[in-house]
């Protein structure tokens, strides 16, 4: 059975860019973004990653590391890095796994067969700091990632998990979110500011600082 939203994200230990590596050990008590690329000195690839190190400080506002991985090997993966940084304007700042042996990228169902060969489609998990998986993503290899949404999910995962609240289509921070639907609408006007009821399902309040 694949990985299903709330599983504990799989630990694994492999060689990155960063050295010898354990999952776990590594993210710690932080968020992470785990997300697989198709193959090293190919053009998409080469401007998810770029985008992915000028996000940097954004992932650290919000106490997240990304890690990347594909199935080649850590010498291509040192020897594409400056590509990167050279296309993209942000070098590399975060580590990418090397799984030639496959072990990390079928432990998370990254290989899709049908898609064309033994390399990994683009697969994006979000991992809570208990190590839940949280969002799980799957792109074809010919299309790149939005990862502006990706930075938009951690967020709504971060208001969500400190309020009762969930997030409507297309919400950005500082929008105004959703009562959950477990909590009544007199206790959502003492806890929340300007609570509007559009149906007894559907009520909308300010977000809370
Ligand atoms: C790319 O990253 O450009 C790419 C990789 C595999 C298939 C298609 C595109």
């Amino acid at each position: 059975m694949g990985l299903r939203l709330g599983d504990t994200a799989p630990d694994f230990t492999a060689m990155t860019t960063d050295g010898e590596l354990s999952f776990h050990d590594w993210k710690k008590d932080s968020w992470a973004v785990f997300f697989s690329h198709p193959a090293d000195f190919t053009p998409v690839c080469t401007t998810e990653l770029g985008r992915t190190a000028a996000l940097g400080s954004e992932f650290a506002k919000r106490n997240t590391k990304a890690m990347a991985i594909s199935i080649d090997p850590v010498e291509d993966h040192h020897a594409w890095a400056p590509d990167i940084g050279e296309v993209t304007g942000t070098p590399l700042n975060f580590p990418i796994v090397a799984d030639p042996d496959h072990k990390v990228a079928e432990l998370y169902d990254m290989i899709h067969p049908g898609e064309g060969d033994t390399s990994t489609v683009r697969s994006v998990f979000i991992v809570d700091p208990e190590n839940k998986l949280r969002l799980i993503l799957t792109y074809p290899k010919s299309v790149g990632r939005n990862f502006d949404e990706i930075v938009r999910v951690i967020d709504a995962l971060q208001a969500t998990d400190a309020n009762p609240i969930a997030t409507p289509a297309d919400w950005k921070p500082g929008d105004r979110v959703i009562v959950s639907p477990g909590m009544s609408t007199e206790d959502a006007k003492a806890k929340f500011e300007n609570v509007e009821e559009f149906k007894p399902y559907l009520r909308y309040a300010d977000a809370p600082k």
